[in-house]
């Protein structure tokens, strides 16, 4: 009997992965999809369509996430989940989430076409805004899946527009009003996810499928200054309360603070604004915040703990506030979902090793309330949240017949 992994067709999943990636396209070619925007609107659309032609059955949830569901022996099961994202980054590329969605489509219809019998439900799931770009804090759709922040926290989160996810997620449902919408929290027999690496291991080493063991920790926080406005010409700097001079000393400490020698922190202030920001007035506020990880607990407490007081210390005249967004710890998947992926692969026979992610998954909330497992695909040059982000069509071919054999282990 043909192996579940057979039925796995690489051009038509590599057709979607360019389908899709035609909503939100940029002129550097790569996606700008933000979350639950009308670009995101149109390409659900699109999933649900090639859902229905499978025979999936869409739903969706208070907080937009979407389901698509495979239906099978034994509807009071609790499904399998499979997915990943579909919004991305401003600057996003074409595979970063939408892969780890593609993949799980192209599974549910290669289960369908192998005749297998399945005695569970496969949900192939989109969670809602992984990426946190426009709502921050991200994976706001897995966190309220998992009960781990409360659906009233996150509708009231704003975009610097001041719209909030609220009114954003009542958008994007009024205009899929023939998709059911079911209670947010539901039981879940386990969690898969693939992705693609955005880190350069895979690729280097020549391996088309990672074991992903674990996703390190992260702390963010945003920062506020408060200063004020004053003339250019004439305010003599020792009467300036200047904002944005307090924000340079302040990034300066930190970053004297908290890189190390072994280059394994990672920090980021990737987003920064000013304000009135016009050339003769001294700035008076300015906003900024700080992405901050580390694969070990310890040490990203300690360092994250230097936020506040350093900042403090550096503010000069102005007065600055701390917040902090988001503390996750760093986290190990299921030991039995890597150990049912490292048979999957050897039974595609498709070459894979063990690693650890640098990046943050919506998997990382659902190990919260089932066994979770993730499995990477090489990108080029390790390149992600940029538009060259790229794949070969072979190690996404690979990748989703991994997950096949898994999928299949899991529902028969
Ligand atoms: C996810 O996109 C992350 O920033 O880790
Ligand atoms: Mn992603
Ligand atoms: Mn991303």
């Amino acid at each position: 009997m043909a192996a579940v992994s057979d039925f796995i067709d690489g051009e038509r999943l590599w057709r979607r992965l360019m389908q899709l990636a035609r909503f939100g396209e940029t002129t550097e070619g790569g996606v700008d999809r933000p979350a639950l925007s009308d670009t995101e609107i149109e390409a659900r659309a699109q999933l649900v369509a090639w859902g229905r032609n499978i025979g999936l059955v869409p739903y969706t949830d208070s907080l937009a996430n979407l389901f698509l569901r495979l239906e099978a022996e034994d509807p009071d099961l609790p499904p399998l989940l499979i997915g990943s994202h579909i919004d991305s980054q401003p600057t996003g590329g074409r595979f970063d989430g939408v892969y780890g969605v593609l993949a799980a489509l192209e599974v549910a219809e290669a289960i369908r076409s192998s005749g297998i019998v399945a005695k569970r439900a496969i949900e192939v799931v989109a969670w809602t805004n992984e990426e946190g770009s426009r709502f921050a804090p991200g994976m706001m759709g897995s966190a309220g899946y998992a009960g781990l922040r409360s659906v009233e926290a996150i509708h009231g989160l704003k975009d610097a527009n001041g719209i909030t996810a609220g009114d954003a997620v009542g958008r994007v449902l009024a205009s899929d009003k023939d998709v059911p919408r079911r209670p947010l929290e539901r039981p879940a027999l386990g969690y898969l996810e693939a992705h693609i690496e955005q880190g350069p291991i895979l690729e280097s080493l020549g391996i088309p499928v990672g074991i992903v063991t674990g996703i390190q920790g992260k702390r963010t926080f945003r920062v506020a200054i408060e200063g004020e406005e004053n003339h250019a010409g004439t305010s003599p700097r020792s009467a300036r309360k200047d904002a944005l001079v307090a924000a340079i000393a302040i990034v300066d400490a930190l970053q004297k603070a908290i890189w190390d020698k072994e280059d394994i922190v990672r920090f980021t202030v990737g987003h920064f604004t000013v304000s009135p920001n016009a050339p003769s007035v001294v700035p008076a506020r300015v906003e900024f915040s700080i992405d901050l990880r580390h694969p070990d607990p310890d040490i990203l407490a300690r360092l994250g703990d230097l936020v506040e007081p350093l900042a403090k210390d550096h503010a000069g005249a102005c007065d600055v506030r701390v917040t902090q967004l988001l503390h996750d710890a760093p986290l190990a998947f299921s030991g039995k979902m890597q150990d049912l992926l490292a048979q999957s692969a050897s039974s595609a026979d498709v070459p894979a090793m063990r690693i650890a992610s640098g990046a943050g998954h919506d998997a990382r909330h659902l190990q919260a309330i089932c066994p979770t497992g993730m499995l990477f695909i090489p990108c080029w040059k390790g390149v992600s949240h940029h538009p060259s982000e790229r794949i070969e069509p072979t190690d996404a071919l690979a990748g989703a017949r991994v997950l096949a054999q898994a999928v299949e282990q899991l529902v028969r």
